[in-house]
């Protein structure tokens, strides 16, 4: 195992923490030959329902590397990240969570106007020379609610709070002087000032729930604020927006879109059992899956049936008030007799438990208990960061194979050797390996086990330090590669200088012949 380089400010990320921490070491791994990975099912191609020809069942889930502009445009580190992935050679890769609107949204991708175009139709051509035309490309579409960063406690009294006259009439009641609850008496800023100073417990006497909220972790929207017009009219507006998006993937060149309705995000909040919109698009599980399938259909009639759209979902969204796997069961049902090509199927990941952030940097839905089990880490329970959610996603496959559908199963979470993914497949408990970290560690490794050379596999050690990155919006890289190298010449380097943005080539024919 190499050297962990946490720089203290990731170090000092606020992370959750499962109570029993054993720390978990690598499992042995069975090394296929190049004869045993050609005759395994992960080897295996496989045909979507659109007729797209996977040429075998590894898939790199989407990750979000922060290499885009400020503007949301492709970079050439964006093409190294995805040409780098490329020269694995995995059946599949999905290109990050891509913002479906056009608005600023920081260095995230973007596809939300045709002058992402150009941008695009590069990465697509950039993976397929990378690849030998072998890897098929996807694109994650995504939308997003508004999350606003902690503010200070004197900011958010100053600019934020709307002021109401229950905050007067609590503030005279606690201090007995009636003079706070008269606005001729006491200005709206001499309240302000006054809520300021009270301390944390008295914060919680005055505030509401959403008021508190805002002031310890941010202001953060909800699908169900159906008094805020945008939010309200999500179903009329979000059809469209995904429509041109996966209009704009084709004609960039990509295999298929995955649209994006798992974790903290706007689609999976309507999955969501907190989901309790009346207007027919939330409550029980019909209401919560309408939107989701109306989305669908705009999407796949812009399209058409020959092009693949799946969409990547929570099995378990491991937050007390939310949907479970029973309901994951439901909609993979749902999304699969409507004609999905494919389902990803995801776990947690959501605001609901995210631990507070600092003063000036917003929530990040990857902190809390749900979190964990996202991209769980090498410190953990009994069960360990390996597959710990392949349960709860093999009973959402065969929910979809009991209700009669073939559609095609992704599983993911901790997967980072070919006998734990090979026995996936051999059990039914999915039908293409998504690995996201290991693929990172080393985007060689699919075309390593396929070739017999397994035993050069560099391993995901499950730390988490990509994820810190991820965090603070840095660019994403690898603690067992990032320091490796740095004298190459022309390779790209963090904005700090010190950490290499793709990993080292793989001599590939240096034992081969
Ligand atoms: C740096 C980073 C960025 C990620 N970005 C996304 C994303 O854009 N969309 C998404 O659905 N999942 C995202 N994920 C989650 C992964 O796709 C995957 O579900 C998770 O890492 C668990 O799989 P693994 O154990 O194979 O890493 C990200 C993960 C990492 C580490
Ligand atoms: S991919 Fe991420 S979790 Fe895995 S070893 Fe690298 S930094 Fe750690």
């Amino acid at each position: 195992m190499g050297t962990w380089y946490l720089d203290a400010d990731l170090a000092e990320s606020p992370m959750y923490k499962p109570p029993e921490r054993i720390k978990h070491r690598l499992p042995l791994a069975v090394v296929p030959s190049s004869v045993a990975a050609a005759t395994s099912r992960l080897f295996s191609p496989l045909v979507l329902k659109s007729g797209l020809r996977l040429n075998d069942r590894t898939w790199v889930p989407a990750m979000v590397p922060w290499r885009a502009t400020a503007e949301g445009l492709v970079t050439n580190e964006v093409l190294d990240w995805y040409g780098r992935f490329a020269k694995g050679e995995p059946g599949a890769i999905v290109c990050e969570a891509t913002g479906i609107r056009d608005v600023p949204s920081g260095p995230l991708l973007r596809i939300g106007h045709d002058r992402f175009m150009p941008g695009l139709e590069r990465l697509v051509q950039r993976v397929r020379e990378q690849s030998g035309g072998r890897t098929r490309l996807f694109i994650q579409l995504i939308d997003f609610l508004r999350l606003r960063r902690r503010p200070s406690s004197e900011r958010f009294f100053r600019s934020f709070l709307v002021l109401r006259a229950e905050h007067r009439a609590i503030l005279s009641e606690m201090t007995g002087d009636e003079s706070w609850a008269d606005p001729d008496r006491r200005s709206d800023s001499r309240v302000r000032e006054q809520l300021a100073a009270l301390s944390d417990e008295q914060h919680v006497e005055v505030l509401d729930a959403r008021e508190l909220e805002a002031l310890r972790f941010g202001a953060r929207e909800r699908v169900h604020d159906e008094h805020l017009p945008h939010i309200r009219d999500l179903p009329q507006t979000l059809p469209s927006l995904f429509r041109a998006a996966a209009s704009r993937a084709k004609a960039a060149g990509f295999d298929g879109v995955e649209l994006h309705f798992a974790h903290a995000y706007t689609m999976s909040s309507f999955l969501s059992a907190t989901n309790d919109r009346r207007d027919g698009y939330g409550g029980d599980r019909p209401g919560r899956v309408r939107l989701p399938l109306e989305v669908y259909r705009a999407v796949r009639a812009g399209v058409g049936s020959e092009y693949s759209v799946g969409c990547r979902f929570l099995c378990d969204e491991v937050i007390e008030t939310g949907s479970h796997v029973a309901d994951a069961m439901w909609f993979a049902q749902r999304f699969a007799e409507e004609g999905m090509d494919f389902l990803s199927l995801s776990t947690g990941g959501k605001f609901d438990d995210a631990k507070q952030p600092k003063v000036g940097e917003a929530a990040y839905p990857y902190t809390g208990k749900s979190g964990f089990e996202c991209m769980p880490t090498a410190i953990a329970d009994q069960r360990g960061p390996h597959g710990r959610n392949v349960a709860k996603q093999a009973r959402v496959r065969r929910a979809i194979r009991q209700a009669g559908h073939t559609t095609p199963v992704v599983v993911c979470g901790g997967i980072n050797r070919f006998d734990q993914a090979e026995g996936y497949l051999q059990a039914g408990v999915g039908d293409l390996i998504g690995a996201a970290r290991q693929t990172l560690a080393d985007p060689d490794w699919f075309k390593k086990l396929r070739l017999g050379r397994g035993a050069e596999q560099r391993r995901c050690v499950y730390s988490n330090y990509c994820e810190g990155l991820d965090q603070r919006h840095k660019q994403v890289t690898c603690q067992l590669w990032d320091r490796r190298q740095l004298s190459e010449p022309h390779i790209g380097l963090s904005a700090d200088g010190k950490r290499r943005l793709t990993a080292p080539p793989w001599p590939e024919r240096s034992s081969s012949g």
